[in-house]
């Protein structure tokens, strides 16, 4: 065997069944510091449903996953968040009493900074929001915000715990083009920095730009992963699970045209 690192995120054989559905049927994948894995997939595919194992909120009836080939699959949430796996929310649901900077705070003191005293902890939240743009809106309370908004408090709550892997459940929906635009250099810049990143995108056109790989979930089974390019020249898995629609609009388009808004299921959101 060669002495190879551990990938940040190694996620083996992982299953996960409600009910008759099997919402994730042995998803192998792993994630590397300094990478962008993508993950895609219709609606319903699991891909919510492996970030939830992947972060502890749900447990995985089999498999395993190492964070830096240390076991986390058995491990709560606030413990595999403390270790340096934060997670953001496809449905984001912050806590509406408190302003955007507190709910950033909760981030700074239960991450992995497990930060001590308040004073730093909105040190942190302040840089965290300015990092996604949201400083403009520190005070104001969370009830009152847009959706987008919430989607970058989330953001922001996450990096404020000092992640090293950070999972991403459709950063961007909800949120503008020109929004998007900033986050998407935020996300590729965290990547650039060492984060290892596994991003959960409906915006398919952006995922295939920034990812280094990725990775195709269709009724709860991997299906295909490698480079993005690769992965697009299956012309059978693009054009059975992300529709024609994706043939069209995304492979027939130089790769630095990318901008946001071409979803693969025409939804926009959740
Ligand atoms: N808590 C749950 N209870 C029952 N079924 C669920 C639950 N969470 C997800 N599912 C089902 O698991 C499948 C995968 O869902 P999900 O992971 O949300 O997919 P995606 O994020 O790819 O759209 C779907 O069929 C969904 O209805
Ligand atoms: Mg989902």
């Amino acid at each position: 065997m060669s002495a190879t690192v551990a990938p940040a995120l190694d996620v083996r054989g992982v299953v996960k069944g409600f009910g008759a559905v099997r919402a994730v049927d042995g998803v192998s994948l792993a994630v590397r510091s300094g990478e962008v894995l993508g993950v895609v997939g219709p609606n319903g595919a699991g891909k919510s449903t492996l970030v939830n194992i992947i972060s502890g909120l749900v447990k995985a009836d089999a498999g395993e996953i190492a964070y830096r080939g240390v076991p986390i699959h058995r491990l709560s949430p606030d413990e595999v968040a403390r270790l340096g796996v934060a997670r953001t929310f496809q449905i984001v649901k912050p806590l509406r009493d408190l302003s955007v900077i507190e709910n950033v705070m909760v981030g700074a003191l239960f991450g992995r900074r497990q930060c001590r005293s308040t004073r730093e902890a909105r040190r942190i939240a302040e840089e965290a929001l300015a990092q996604v743009q949201l400083g403009h809106r520190a005070e104001a309370e969370c009830r009152k915000i847009s959706t987008g908004e919430t989607k970058k408090l989330d953001l922001a709550r996450a990096l404020a715990m000092d992640p090293d892997v950070l999972l991403l459940d459709e950063p961007l929906a909800g949120v503008g083009a020109r929004e998007s635009q900033t986050l998407i250099e935020l996300i590729v810049g965290l990547a650039k920095s060492g984060k290892a990143i596994l991003l959960v995108e409906h915006v398919v056109r952006v995922v295939w730009t920034i990812s280094d790989r990725v990775a195709v979930l269709h009724h709860g089974a991997k299906i295909a992963e490698g480079p993005p390019k690769e992965v697009a020249a299956d012309d059978q898995v693009m054009a059975a699970y992300l529709g024609e629609r994706y043939i069209r609009e995304v492979l027939q388009r130089p790769a630095d045209d990318a901008e946001p808004g071409v979803s693969s299921d025409g939804d926009g959101g959740p």
